[in-house]
């Protein structure tokens, strides 16, 4: 019996075995993300297999029939479409205390700052699934009294609202807890069934996630950070967006605060009013 050309009412996988991603249908996706979420996405094989792979659950979550048809529901999106589309062509990957030389300078440069400001605002700007804000917090309540602690606020967005879901959930499985210490996860989880643990409300409630887009780039927040951290996402843009997204953390960081940025990431940093201090960290020093 020779499969059906085109999926049947109420869809089988049929269809989209057959389906094949065309090169225009793959430049109008990538143009779509690049206006979406800033996200450069070049024509090659591997981003090819890549979008065809990421889209093809996309289209199968909405019961659609092929790329075509995905690229005219794009064309006005839903909210929700738009943000699973986002959400698809996201990359996710983060750990606890994942490059650990920063987590280091913080802890000389935090109780610094602590005994001259009243309180100390931290944004991590691209936070995936929390790991990220949450190694802060639990850096936070290893080495700063419970007073200490309040005086420190962390604000953590990302741009995928699916992945900020699972931040503020805070279930981790073990090989996603594979940065931490075995105090730390002795101390600051819970186990929750054979494969998954939670951690503690006590590290969860100093951490607040909110959804934002990096290329929001008037945006001003009310109060300016201390410590900006914009790690492994710089790589996924072009160089004038990059430019773009460090002018907009730097407007938002307070004089003499602190830039963080991923390893990989430090040659893309050109702004006058920062000064590379090593490790990939930049200081504020004119505004
Ligand atoms: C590879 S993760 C890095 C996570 C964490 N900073 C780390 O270094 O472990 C990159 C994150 O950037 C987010 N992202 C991509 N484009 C973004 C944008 N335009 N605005 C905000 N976040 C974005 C993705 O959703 C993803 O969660």
């Amino acid at each position: 019996m020779s499969l059906p050309a085109k999926k049947s009412p109420g869809f089988g996988t049929s269809g989209l075995e057959t389906m094949v991603l065309k090169q225009n249908m793959f430049e109008a996706f990538s143009q779509k993300i690049y206006q979406m979420a800033g996200l450069y996405i070049p024509y090659n094989e591997k981003n090819m297999a890549l979008l065809s792979n990421r889209l093809t659950r996309l289209i199968r979550e909405y019961d659609l029939n092929s790329y075509e048809e995905l690229n005219e529901k794009l064309r006005i999106p839903s909210e929700g479409l738009k943000k699973d589309f986002i959400s698809s062509l996201t990359t996710n990957k983060t750990d606890f205390f994942r490059e650990e030389a920063h987590f280091d300078f913080l802890k000389v440069h935090l109780p610094e700052l602590l005994r001259t400001k009243p309180e100390v605002r931290i944004w991590s700007s691209a936070c995936s699934a929390g790991s990220e804000p949450y190694t802060l917090a639990i850096m936070a309540a290893e080495m700063l009294t419970a007073s200490d602690r309040q005086r420190v606020k962390i604000l953590a967005t990302d741009i995928d609202n699916e992945i900020l879901k699972k931040a503020v959930q805070a279930h981790f499985t073990p090989i996603e807890m594979d940065g931490l210490q075995p105090h730390h996860k002795q101390k600051y989880f819970t186990q929750i069934s054979k494969q998954m643990f939670e951690l503690i409300p006590d590290i969860t409630k100093t951490v607040h996630f909110s959804e934002f887009n990096l290329m929001n780039f008037q945006h001003r927040f009310q109060k300016k950070f201390d410590v900006v951290f914009c790690r492994n996402v710089l790589i996924y843009f072009d160089k004038e967006t990059t430019d773009k997204v460090i002018d907009l953390l730097v407007s938002n960081l307070d004089l003499k605060g602190y830039l963080i940025i991923g390893h990989s990431e430090s040659g893309v940093v050109r702004n006058p009013c920062l000064k590379s201090i090593g490790n990939s960290i930049f200081q504020k020093i004119r505004n």
